[in-house]
């Protein structure tokens, strides 16, 4: 698509398949192999799965299919998109502030995604150094706290992952990531399953099912809920326009509702997979599932240590990881890029660059707060968490909501009919779920948070 992006006219998608695995591509990521384990290790496990599952359904598919029909109905970044769109359907034009929005989430995502992105590329160092060898808990643990307190070496990473990143956008080379994605996403599947096989014959992957899908409600609690429906905005890409600006490089003729089916139901396998593997050594090594962040980087690490061939393996999987990071990146930057370049007519590297350095310095403010700015809060939380927070709890479900709102009250029915081109049966479930189901639920989350239901 981007050769053409960069002309200034706008080129599709070569097929189906390019977009799933594009769409996939932003999906998978981070949110996968990093946020779901260590988010259902702290809200309890299984009813936050649960309710996760719950989410992604009932929200995230109505939600995602919602998002990608309004960019492809509009053929424009999520700003203009939402203009366009607004002006079709006689609504204010104010609408377009859903995509404002979008793009300052990205910012805001991208800047501690990139910091995490960074301790993937350091551990992809260590393990090919062969410094995995051997490890226990107590070494794991240790390991990954040195990184924390070093702010140069973090910095060194999250400055590579944005040059990366950011060097894909600009020179759009999307065509060999497409490709390479798809080798890289079932490779990095691959060794999930071997790490998965791991547990099975030398971890506790009983007591890692048990903790993922034996549901008990009482280690819930109203935060856990948002939590559950945050990460599913998150993990999908939803609610900030990502899904958008890839829709709207979509062909006429595909269908959405079976595109986001796939991209959903491998998003979830992803997460499963990374889950069952931490928690079957979490749980075989009397570690606390509650770790927080740096859960990831204190299991596995013990069983590559472990595995005969475990160097290679653990490199290749911190590869692959960061691979899947860069393709998620890519999309978390797209939005802001495609507006900077068709509504502020910016050249698509000086857009780039400055999108990348306001990125960058929240980065650096981000990966601070591990070290020198440790003390320092804002409501109670670090800079890191802060910065998730806001984007995952607050503005992607509050996106989300805009989006199937408009989608589905008000964009004319005809129009999403003729987008969606569903079945009379399945264009009244889509309904339903994005005029009601979507927008209660995540009303209800909120709500319930901030104290307003009785009972809360
Ligand atoms: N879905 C990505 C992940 O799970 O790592 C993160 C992400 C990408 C969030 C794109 C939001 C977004 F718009």
């Amino acid at each position: 698509m981007s050769a053409a992006a960069q002309a200034g006219h706008r080129a599709h998608w070569s097929s189906r398949w390019a977009f799933v695995l594009a769409t996939a591509g932003s999906a998978i990521g981070l949110g996968n192999i990093w946020k779901f384990p260590y988010m259902a290790g702290e809200n309890g496990g299984g009813a936050f799965v649960l309710i996760y599952f719950v989410c992604i359904v009932l929200i995230g598919l109505p939600v995602m299919m919602t998002e990608i029909m309004l960019g492809r109905r509009a053929q424009r970044n999520p700003v203009a998109a939402m203009e366009r769109l607004a002006r079709e359907a006689a609504a204010p034009r104010a609408w377009k502030l859903v995509g404002v929005l979008g793009v300052f989430t990205g910012a805001v995502i991208l800047s501690f995604y990139s910091v995490v992105a960074g301790w993937m590329l350091d551990y992809l160092m260590r393990a090919g150094a062969g410094r995995f060898h051997g490890m226990g808990p107590q070494e794991a643990k240790a390991a990954f706290g040195d990184l924390l307190a070093n702010p140069y070496e973090l910095a060194l990473w999250h400055t590579v992952f944005m040059f990366l990143t950011m060097g894909v956008v600009a020179y759009g080379v999307t065509r060999g990531l497409e490709r390479a994605t798809k080798i890289m996403m079932p490779a990095l599947a691959a060794i999930l399953l071997v790490l998965v096989g791991y547990g099975l014959a030398r971890g506790d992957m009983a007591g890692a099912a048990a903790f993922l899908f034996h549901p008990d409600f009482s280690r819930l609690s109203p935060q856990g809920v948002l939590a559950a429906m945050g990460q599913a905005f998150f993990s999908l890409s939803l609610g900030m326009g990502a899904v958008m600006v890839y829709g709207s490089y979509l062909q006429r003729h595909i269908s959405i509702a079976r595109v986001s089916v796939y991209v959903a139901a491998a998003d979830t396998a992803f997460a499963l997979l990374a889950g069952l593997a931490v928690f079957s050594i979490v749980f075989a090594h009397g570690m606390g599932p509650a770790a927080g962040p740096g859960l990831v980087m204190q299991t596995l690490p013990i069983a590559f240590g472990a595995m005969p061939g475990g160097t290679a393996l653990g490199a290749l999987f911190f590869l692959l990881v960061v691979f899947a990071a860069w393709t998620s990146a890519i999309s978390i930057a797209e939005p802001g890029i495609a507006w900077m370049v068709e509504n502020l007519r910016l050249k698509r590297g000086r857009a780039c660059a400055a999108f990348g350095v306001v990125v960058w310095l929240v980065g650096v403010a981000a990966l601070l707060s591990f070290n020198v700015w440790e003390g320092f809060r804002i409501f109670g939380r670090s800079v890191f968490d802060a910065l998730d927070y806001l984007a995952s709890n607050i503005l992607l479900p509050l996106g989300g909501l805009a989006i199937v709102i408009f989608g589905a009250w008000v964009m004319r029915q005809t129009h999403a009919r003729e987008e969606l081109d569903l079945d009379e049966g399945w264009f009244k479930a889509w309904r339903l779920a994005a005029r009601y189901l979507a927008p209660v639920a995540i009303a209800l989350v909120f709500l319930n948070l901030i104290g307003l239901l009785p009972g809360a």
